[in-house]
């Protein structure tokens, strides 16, 4: 007898955690990474998303933080390139951007043109909150996932930020993750991560897939905005927006899993510690 169609899968150790890069390959050729995000008070939600960006591979960051007197230095991560959100929006091409990050209200001022302009692009916190809050940004979104893969977006909700989205509330995302992640998903064409234990990774026509690693070590703050850089690093790197996905939700839980059982887990550690 065949068995049934599986509703969801794990996903697999998706790729080795290190990989050699090419040898005629230029910092050009791993991507561009902007960062937008940081409202005052929140600044380090955007820098920790793009360390992890950083140690996800990606070839040059670059960080657009809203708070006007934020520091335009991370002296301990001096490789960062911190410049005022307006400056990025100037240079999007080819850029992939991570929206979110402690953006607060402000960010939902610079998603019309993120949502038309930036060919991949990864949203969480705020900037989700946003799109759930105003028709015109969702209607951008909805063209996005029209585009036909020529403008690719992540959404990473945790449960209220879904349940946000789908106008309900956390009970009714959490009695049924695979269905709201999947409906996000077939709503406004593009793939959902949605956070907590037992992760779900969600796309238009593919099987859901539910993460095996992580554990309540990674309830700190912060750890949702390292996986939003390391899914901009990898959206550059793997071939399509559901492999970076799981890719990057399998390695963020497998650091927390492999973490010296007497050391505090950190956001800022586990950022450093993507590309071990
Ligand atoms: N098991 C596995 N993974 C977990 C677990 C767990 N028990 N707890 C948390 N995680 C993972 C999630 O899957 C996600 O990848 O840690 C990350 C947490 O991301 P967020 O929920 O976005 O949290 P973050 O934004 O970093 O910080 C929490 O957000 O909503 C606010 O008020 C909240 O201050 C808090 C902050
Ligand atoms: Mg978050």
């Amino acid at each position: 007898s065949s068995s049934p169609t599986p509703s969801a899968q794990a996903v697999l150790n998706p790729a080795p955690a290190t990989q050699a890069r090419k040898h005629a390959s230029h910092k050009g050729s791993h991507g561009d990474v902007a960062v937008i995000g940081g409202a005052p008070g929140m600044a380090g939600a955007a820098v920790l998303a793009a360390r992890a960006a950083l140690h996800g591979g990606a070839g040059r960051v670059y960080v657009g933080l809203l708070d006007p007197g934020a520091p335009l230095l991370d002296a301990l991560q001096p490789e960062l390139m911190l410049r005022r959100p307006e400056t990025l929006l100037n240079q999007l091409d080819g850029m992939t951007v991570v929206c979110g990050c402690g953006g607060g209200e402000a960010v939902g001022t610079l998603l019309p043109e993120l949502l038309s302009q930036a060919s991949r692009l990864v949203l969480d916190a705020d900037a989700l909150n946003a799109v759930a809050k105003d028709p015109a940004l969702r209607m951008l979104l909805e063209t996005r996932g029209q585009s036909g893969g020529a403008l690719t977006t992540v959404l990473t909700p945790h449960p209220l930020e879904a349940a946000r989205l789908l106008n309900t509330d956390v009970h009714g995302v959490q009695t049924d993750r695979l269905t709201a992640a999947q409906m996000i998903a077939d709503r406004w064409g593009c793939t959902v991560v949605l956070k907590g234990s037992g992760t779900v990774i969600s796309t238009p026509g593919a099987v859901p897939r539910i993460n095996p690693t992580g554990n309540g070590r990674l309830a700190t703050a912060g750890t949702g905005d390292v996986l939003a850089g390391l899914i901009g690093a990898r959206l550059v790197r793997d071939t399509t927006a559901f492999d970076a996905a799981c890719y990057a939700v399998y390695t963020h839980g497998w650091v927390a899993d492999n973490w010296p059982p007497r050391q505090t887990l950190t956001a800022g550690e586990l950022a450093r510690a993507l590309d071990a």
